[in-house]
């Protein structure tokens, strides 16, 4: 039987005459109607807790847009807060966490059975959304990929090379697995409890992928996606999961068929002609514009979004940016960029 909402489509392996489309961060500072939201819930992390809320701003670029995919809006170091560690944000610099950088530090987290005391409202805006959307709009649920969220909770802040994390890796393998494990576990739960709530999808961001190489990449980013998924596929084998191992380069080449992914997003450092012909052989891809163009528009962004469509039509596609909408883009540039897709 064939499925009706474009992205459920799309993944299952179905080659759409328009791609089905949707922007990470697409929730975001760019509209005025988020920063008023915002201000309304006080703080970013009270806005996130704030079902009714958090549900306002999933639905608010879906009204504007129409976008075949809305995202719940959340973050992905909820977790990390939910295993215990002290987790807030700096206006301006973005997050800060209480570090973890030896045994001691590992012991005092929280067990997993644990994280729903604090993630219950995540499910709740879940449970709204999945009421509120419109009926041709997929829900996709999301959690950070263990390494990702291990480079923040060992540094304590976003850091450009992740070093802190490779450190404690070097230096500390068993207390470095063991956290790993730990967000593992927690993730499944985790992404178990949205897929529960009513998430029809699920999105694993890896947004450090890039910094793994060699075995590292295969033990810490593929292992890692693998395990969730299997775990996820063991419960709910018609939930689809999309893996984003950012800035992978040549190790997106297998990692759908590897991981058990249902489709990869791509980030726009790869070009879209390589990634058709070595990732979407495997299936779905979803990608991978650059979002510099959502910021400056105009022509250079209707022809490369068509180039991106032209790149990726021989296959299933979901378009998507390479990496979030960044704050100074244009809200009237997505407009273009639909036009361009659907026109
Ligand atoms: O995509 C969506 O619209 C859904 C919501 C979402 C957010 N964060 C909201 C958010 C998602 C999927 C994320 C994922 C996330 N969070 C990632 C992985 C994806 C990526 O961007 O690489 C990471 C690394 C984080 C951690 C995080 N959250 C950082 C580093 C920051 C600060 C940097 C920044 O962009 O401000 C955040 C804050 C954050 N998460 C904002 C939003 C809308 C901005 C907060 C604000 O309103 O001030």
């Amino acid at each position: 039987m064939a499925e009706q909402k474009t992205l459920l489509r799309a993944l299952a392996g179905e080659k759409l005459d328009t791609p089905p489309v949707w922007m990470m961060r697409q929730a975001g500072r760019y509209l005025p109607e988020y920063r008023a939201t915002r201000a309304q819930a006080g703080d970013f992390l009270s806005l996130c807790y704030n079902p009714d809320l958090a549900a306002e701003v999933t639905l608010q670029p879906i009204r504007r847009y129409g976008f075949d995919a809305a995202i719940l809006f959340a973050d992905i170091l909820l977790v990390p807060q939910a295993l215990g560690a002290d987790l807030w944000f700096v206006t301006g610099e973005g997050p800060r966490l209480s570090t973890i950088t030896d045994q001691a530090g590992f012991d005092a987290l929280k067990g997993v059975d644990d994280i729903h005391e604090t993630l219950s409202p995540i499910y709740e805006t879940v449970k709204i959304l999945s009421r509120e959307l419109p009926q041709e709009t997929t829900l996709i649920g999301f959690a950070g990929a263990p390494w990702t969220v291990a480079t923040y909770m060992i540094a304590g802040r976003g850091t450009k090379d992740q070093g802190p994390a490779h450190a404690l890796k070097d230096e500390n393998r068993p207390v470095f697995e063991a956290l790993l494990d730990r967000i593992t576990a927690a993730t499944i739960e985790y992404l178990a409890a949205q897929i529960d709530a009513g998430a029809e999808v699920v999105k694993i961001f890896d947004s450090w992928a890039g910094s793994l190489k060699g075995d590292d990449f295969t033990k810490y980013a593929l292992e890692p996606a693998k395990q969730i998924i299997a775990a996820l596929k063991a419960r709910y084998p018609h939930i689809p999961v999309i893996a984003f191992p950012r800035e992978a380069g040549d190790g997106y080449i297998g990692f759908a068929k590897a991981t058990g992914a249902d489709c990869v997003a791509i980030d726009n450092s790869v070009d879209s002609d390589w990634a058709a012909a070595n990732v979407q052989v495997d299936g779905c891809v979803q990608g991978n514009l650059a979002p510099h163009h959502m910021v400056t528009g105009g022509q250079d962004l209707i022809d490369e979004t068509r180039r991106i469509v032209k790149a990726f039509k021989n296959g299933p596609h979901i378009f998507n940016l390479g990496h979030g909408i960044t704050p100074d883009a244009d809200p009237e540039n997505v407009h273009v960029m639909l036009e361009a897709i659907r026109g």
